[in-house]
């Protein structure tokens, strides 16, 4: 059986419905060109080593580099019957330049190559999703300077909670990016390591060198273990997991957005491009794009869970349930990064309407914990401060008034403690200023916090 690499073990064909279930080209094509980066450098290796003549591994080189050309120019034709795209490579290998294609392998296994392969397409895939989330930081920072001052509402538990600076809310988005930025960097350190030389799993016959081979592809280093090298995909799921929490909250902020365009809310309008409309109701205008977002975290974290319920109880070294694990993997990269460059672009022109978020200011009694402050500055324990506030804002609201606007001589029903002075605790201002607190939404502290941010983004 001469059809197959390994055919020389075997007497028969592979039964053509299990050769259509086991192949990997259709979706492993994605790798070809790491591959063929991969192999031009194993063929200097093995040149080096000693293992291949200098016209032999010209000859190789050559014909890779041929391969290269067609699958950029989408000429090249990935076949199935070939199983994946180490074996179509060869294969195209052998037919450009015979048998001396055949040497190519040697010492060498699909196990180390698709690992190596799979590490250099990631490598790219987080250089550009870096890229993604930054501008998406770029974007949140200008959309708090475009609109510092502007005070809205806080919430917690979706109620009205306490005043704050619209920029303050939206660069806590900066921070988590600004984290998970981090965390693609500190994870890069991992990805990049080299199994190449490690073989089927028990390291390489011929005297590659390996740190050499891996400086030449871009590594850091090579790993360390041969075994573990060829069996983990640590770094498939580490990455999964920092896309999954990206997305996660991506989906927070395009809630929040979805929420806020509501008519009840009314705070902020998206660009009509960024918008559908309905088929049947004519008015309509639906913030699809942040609901997509918002809807396609739920692939990326699936993403997560199905490579770790792949690898969960998986014995060392390679199980060909392995094959698996890239489909999920593009899949996520391809989603995190559409939704990055889409979230950005739709922060770039979120639009805030003010005049409508002021009217909510005055809903909700925002400054009930300006009040009970108040009462503390007056020598009260907070605790009964805070009873006390309670009590005032159960009668403001049965006589549908605000704080601000109960006379003096109701508060002083509540605490003969209450002056005229409580007024000036009572504004929105106020309550922003009593914040100038590092992390707090005070104007300065605010202001200062977009200043580093900038700062940051331009050394970065
Ligand atoms: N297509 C395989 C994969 O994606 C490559 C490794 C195959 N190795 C093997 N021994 N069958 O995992």
């Amino acid at each position: 059986i001469k059809a197959k690499p390994w055919g020389g073990r075997f007497q028969e064909e592979l039964d053509k419905f299990f050769e259509e279930f086991s192949e990997s080209i259709s979706f492993d094509h994605e790798l070809a060109l790491y591959e063929i980066k991969a192999s031009l450098a194993y063929a200097e290796a093995l040149k080096e080593a000693g293992v291949l003549l200098e016209e032999e591994c010209l000859a190789i080189k050559k014909g890779l580099l041929e391969i290269e050309e067609e699958i950029k120019a989408g000429l090249f034709l990935f076949r199935k019957e070939y199983e994946d795209v180490h074996m179509n490579i060869e294969k195209a290998l052998f037919e450009k330049i015979g048998e001396v294609a055949y040497k190519l392998h040697t010492g060498r296994s699909r196990n180390e190559q698709v690992v190596t392969d799979f590490r250099l397409y990631l490598a790219d895939r987080v250089k550009e999703i870096k890229i993604e989330l930054k501008s998406l930081m770029q974007a949140t920072v200008d959309k708090a300077e475009e609109y510092y001052g502007v005070i809205m509402p806080g919430f917690t538990h979706l109620q009205h909670a306490q005043p704050v600076l619209f920029s303050h809310w939206i660069m806590a988005y900066y921070e988590m990016m600004k984290y998970h930025f981090q965390r693609l960097e500190d994870y890069e350190k991992r990805l990049k390591i080299c199994p190449l030389g490690s073989s089927a799993f028990a390291g390489c016959a011929f005297g590659i060198d390996r740190k050499k081979l891996a400086e030449k592809l871009g590594f850091i280093e090579p790993t360390q273990n041969s075994v573990f090298a060829v069996s983990s995909r640590d770094f498939a799921l580490e990455l999964l997991f920092v896309l999954s929490l990206i997305m996660l909250d991506l989906s927070r902020w395009c809630e929040e957005l979805i929420i806020w365009m509501s008519p009840e809310f009314s705070f902020i309008d998206l660009p009509d491009r960024f918008c559908t409309g309905s088929s049947l109701m004519p008015q309509k205008k639906n913030p699809d794009g942040a609901e997509l977002i918002r809807g396609k975290a739920s692939s990326v974290n699936a993403a997560f869970n199905q490579l770790w319920g792949l690898m969960k109880g998986l014995p060392l070294s390679y199980n060909r349930d392995m094959q698996e694990d890239k489909p999920p993997v593009f899949k996520a990269v391809k989603t995190t990064w559409q939704c990055l460059r889409l979230m950005s672009l739709m922060v770039s022109g979120l639009i805030l309407k003010k005049e409508n978020i002021e009217k909510h200011l005055s809903q909700g009694y925002l400054l009930a914990t300006e009040l009970a402050d108040y009462l503390v500055s007056k020598g009260i324990p907070f605790r009964k401060a805070h009873h006390i506030t309670g009590q005032i804002v159960y009668y403001a609201e049965k006589e549908k008034k605000s704080l601000e606007n109960l006379t003096l001589s109701e508060f002083k029903a509540f605490s003969d403690r209450i002056e005229a002075d409580v007024y000036n605790w009572l504004t929105i201002e106020n309550a922003i200023k009593r914040r100038e607190i590092l992390g707090g939404t005070g104007f300065n502290m605010v202001k200062q916090a977009i200043e580093l941010a900038k700062k940051e983004l331009s050394e970065r």
